[in-house]
């Protein structure tokens, strides 16, 4: 049952069942030393590490490199692509039975699945990286060389006691992931996105352009994503604001999410999408496919990067340019950062309200210059006063989304666009959080307040059928 995946070598040993090294490798494994490394990632992120467990992890680690050699020995790698999850776990069991009774180990039961399931991620997944994967809290993962892996919990970033074996493990996994979406990174070529199976945005960077070992960013992939009551649920802005959110959706203002990098933009575009019509036609644009929207009629595009030889790359503004021929209704693209700007702003400008971006800025009159020189980059020869008119009659809203210094992640301000004086673009803050204070245990302590300001699009919101209570513009008094 087991032999599609063994390799058909010579069989030094014969044992029923248990898979055989050819003769030169076996041997070579029996007289070498089990190898004396850091590796395993045994046990997950927090706990204290006692010395009966650093031990302990030591050993399994010893073992694991050396089952895991084994079984690349004895494996038939090419059989495994049609392996089932069983059959494979079931190889392992037997090759590693086998090894660990060669080496006199005993182990008890806990400690064999763990082992086992560790060698099944090593061959199958992505190693270390696997648990972490798996785990639904983790949001991000961040590899800094074989040694150190940050995750991010609850907004928090932490060491996780997991590691890589070495540089060139680390190095196979990347490879793993990378030449899985047809890629390929070298001292020539040594960065590289991708995405993983499980829809996970992956971005690499490895030697000599990292310098101390390689550096992976994992941004998780979300199956639920949070939806708007999530937010609300989760202090990241308040029902009031959500209504107001709902209002400017459904009545197709065009939408800027801004914020920095982690914050939420992504999160909030995905809540904010939930608020457009089933009946209406949407198209996303991406450079990775992040957004899960819910409607029915949804087109998805993705960029593609160049080629090896630097050919074949679809960006982000030919996608822009394609989808304005394909009749969408709104169009979303997922951050606007180069110079699909202009179609952006001309689509938002020429009857495809309602479109929504995200783009990495730091307040919403950040986010306006952010676009003023995103267009002057484009090499668009155009008076300031020109691009600033553009952008003042295209964008209705800037939502900034910001991860404070806790780690919650909240709507600090709703800004509308409400035209030009002179040469500057007018805004307009309609609701703000403002921040009061700390707790010893470094929680902030604030509040989500409107700023009194009646919005610019009130009209607008009632003759569309939204007719927001006017006291959601009311100031929450002061304490
Ligand atoms: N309000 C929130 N409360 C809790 N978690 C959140 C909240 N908003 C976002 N997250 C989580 O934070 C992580 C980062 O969010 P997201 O991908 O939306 O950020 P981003 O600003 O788009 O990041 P990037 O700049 O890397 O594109 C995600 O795992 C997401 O689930
Ligand atoms: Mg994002």
């Amino acid at each position: 049952m087991f032999s599609r995946y063994k390799k058909s070598a010579p069989v030094a040993q014969p044992k029923p069942e248990a898979a055989q090294a050819p003769a030169d490798k076996a041997g070579e494994a029996k007289t070498q030393p089990i190898r004396r490394s850091n590796v395993g990632h045994l046990v997950p992120a927090h706990p204290s590490v006692t010395d009966k467990e650093r031990k302990r992890k030591e050993r399994m680690g010893e073992l694991k490199v050396e089952l895991h050699k084994r079984l690349l020995d004895n494996l038939n790698l090419s059989a495994l692509e049609h392996a089932t999850e069983s059959d494979l776990k079931q190889e392992i069991a037997s090759i590693s039975a086998e090894a660990l009774e060669e080496l006199s180990v005993v182990l008890n039961k806990d400690e064999r699945s763990m082992l086992h399931q560790e060698l099944y991620d090593e061959v199958m997944g992505l190693g270390p990286l696997e648990p972490l994967l798996k785990d639904d809290t983790v949001n991000d993962i961040l590899v800094n060389g074989p040694q150190q892996i940050f995750i991010e919990r609850s907004g928090k970033l932490e060491l996780t006691d997991i590691t890589f074996k070495d540089e060139r493990h680390l190095l196979r996994i990347i490879d793993k992931i990378v030449s899985a979406v047809g890629r390929r990174v070298d001292e020539s070529n040594p960065y590289c996105d991708a995405r993983l199976a499980d829809g996970s945005r992956f971005n690499c960077m490895v030697p000599p352009i990292a310098v101390d070992g390689s550096l992976v960013s994992i941004r998780k992939f979300k199956k639920d994503k949070l939806a708007i009551d999530d937010l609300v649920k989760f202090g990241a802005f308040t029902e009031e604001m959500a209504a107001y959110l709902q209002a400017a959706v459904a009545t197709r203002l065009n939408v800027i999410v801004s914020g920095g990098t982690g914050s939420g933009k992504t999160t909030t575009l995905n809540a904010l999408s939930s608020f457009i019509d089933n009946n209406e036609r949407i198209l996303t644009i991406e450079d990775t496919a992040e957004l899960q929207l819910q409607q029915t009629h949804v087109g998805r595009m993705e960029s593609r990067p160049p080629n090896v030889e630097g050919k074949g790359a679809v960006t982000q503004r030919d996608c822009l340019r394609n989808a304005l021929r394909m009749r969408p209704d709104r169009i979303i693209v997922g951050e606007t950062r180069g110079e699909e700007v202009i179609d952006m702003l001309q689509a938002m400008n020429t009857g495809h309200d309602g479109s929504m971006t995200t783009i990495h800025a730091n307040s919403a009159r950040d986010g306006i210059s952010r676009l003023e020189n995103m267009v002057a980059m484009a090499g668009i020869e155009m008076p300031i006063k020109a691009i600033r008119s553009q952008i003042a009659s295209a964008v209705n809203l800037i939502v900034q989304a910001s991860r404070l210094q806790d780690g919650s992640r909240r709507m600090v301000s709703i800004t509308e666009i409400t035209g030009m004086e002179g040469d500057v673009i007018s805004m307009q803050e309609i609701f703000r959080y403002e921040r009061l204070g700390i707790t010893p245990e470094g929680k902030i302590i604030g509040r989500f307040t409107a700023t009194g300001v009646r919005s610019h699009f009130s009209d607008r919101f009632r003759q569309w059928g939204y007719d927001l209570p006017a006291s959601i513009y009311d100031p929450i008094a002061a304490e």
